[in-house]
């Protein structure tokens, strides 16, 4: 192929998480990753030239690309002219159908920080034949939703075989969180519960692929209620990520022919005490009113109307005060137990999902040999693997198992 004008374009840059990538690939274009060649895309050229300036003197050396979401000329021409593409223009069914043909058609590679799985589910159904066929890589949900999910079933899956010789046949996840919500994150669950796609978001195996084989939904139905866990000694309840997260861990079993019995669950920590065990039973209460008030359009709209707007979110201090911490604990057929963690701090929705998204894109474009082999709709952990890994490392944050 030919080299192509640039290395990475980052769509959606003008975004509130968009502008957070420019200033994080500003700081590693002058430090490190000095070659790169890189452009910030979006539909509004005023609005992109604000952004490059507001992000300094690192980011000058950026391109503007102008590219609006339903513009496929447009689209195909900036495909075209990059080796990977990263977006963060959402709610990604609105915003990302016809970028994502675009690379496909274009053969570029392509990460995004969607949460949004019916939408996954298309991408597998319109393109995962067409891009393996390539070995174009287009990664979907490359933000907090769910890095930490994926790498953290996918590192115990590989540590119980190369510890023990052993089948990981189970692994859970308990997250612990602080940080902040986006108005484009609000928008993107409105526009999913409001276009009826509330059904696929409750399938277990949406993002699986078709015609595997069949199996037991006891062990994958989503947890509703809260239970105290022995392994972890907490009180945990459901988790609101965690119907996003369990779907992209289970694409990955398949794609990465985890052991046949595998499954895999996550949940919010609460605590310990008996008023963690009220709170995990008001949580879970909380969830399930929740999601049926929002089944109702009213309702809809006094969130969207009280909460952030898109292009809204946290305040700086906010984000940076945030962390996440996520314990992990795996299983083998035959009794082997391992544990891990994957952590960091700054609000993940923000500085996590950021740094997440941007270096998956930085592992497309400098991964080279190292990186899984094959194309399609992926996942993190089998389109990107342990090269994500070390670059996540790499960038501060803990990604451990213990010995
Ligand atoms: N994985 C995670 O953990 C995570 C975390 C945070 C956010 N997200 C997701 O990321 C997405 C963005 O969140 P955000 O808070 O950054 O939202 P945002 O601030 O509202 O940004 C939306 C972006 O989409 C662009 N856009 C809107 N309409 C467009 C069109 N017709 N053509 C091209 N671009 C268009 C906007 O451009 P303009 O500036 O021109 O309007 C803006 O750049 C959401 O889907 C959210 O759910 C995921």
């Amino acid at each position: 192929m030919a080299r192509r004008a640039y290395d990475l374009i980052l769509y959606g840059a003008t975004g509130f998480v968009g502008r957070q990538t420019v200033a994080y690939i500003a700081a590693r274009a002058g430090a490190g990753e000095k070659a790169l060649r890189w452009a910030i895309a979006g539909r509004n050229r005023d609005k992109l030239e604000q952004v490059r300036r507001a992000a300094g003197a690192a980011a000058a050396a950026a391109d503007i690309v102008v590219a609006g979401a339903d513009e496929p000329r447009a689209l195909n021409a900036l495909a075209r002219s990059t080796s990977v593409v990263l977006s963060t223009a959402g709610p990604f069914d609105l915003y990302g159908s016809q970028l994502v043909a675009a690379c496909v058609s274009q053969r570029s590679h392509y990460v995004d920080i969607t949460g949004e799985t019916p939408w996954v589910s298309r991408l597998v159904k319109q393109h995962h034949a067409r891009a393996a066929a390539d070995g174009t890589r287009i990664i979907p949900c490359c933000g907090f939703d769910s890095v930490p999910s994926d790498l953290g079933a996918w590192l115990l899956v590989q540590a119980m075989h190369k510890r023990h010789a052993a089948e990981c046949v189970a692994v859970k996840a308990s997250f612990s969180i602080r940080g902040g919500l986006n108005g484009g994150t609000l928008a993107s669950a409105l526009n999913m519960l409001g276009s009826g796609q509330g059904k696929a978001m409750a399938d277990v195996f949406l993002l699986n692929p078709q015609g595997e084989r069949v199996r037991d939904p006891t062990l994958h139905a989503d947890p509703l209620l809260p239970h105290f866990d022995t392994d972890f000694k907490a009180w945990l309840g459901p988790f609101v990520m965690g119907p996003v997260n369990t779907r992209v861990v289970r694409r990955s079993a398949a794609l990465l022919s985890y052991p046949e019995a595998f499954h895999y669950q996550e949940y919010l920590r609460v605590g310990t005490g008996p008023v963690a065990a009220i709170a995990a039973a008001s949580l879970s209460a909380g969830m399930f009113a929740s999601s049926q008030a929002m089944r109702f359009g009213l309702l809809r709209s006094l969130a969207a109307r009280v909460a952030p707007k898109p292009g809204e979110g946290p305040s700086v201090s906010r984000m940076d005060g945030g962390a996440f911490h996520c314990e992990l604990l795996g299983r083998s057929g035959n009794g082997h137990v391992l544990r891990g963690r994957i952590s960091d701090h700054g609000d993940p929705g923000n500085r996590g999902t950021t740094k997440m998204v941007c270096e998956a894109a930085l592992a497309l474009l400098f991964g080279g040999r190292r990186l899984p082999p094959g194309g399609g709709v992926l996942t993190p952990a089998s389109g990107l693997g342990q090269v994500l890994v070390d670059r996540l490392r790499a960038a501060g944050m803990v990604l451990e198992v213990d010995p």
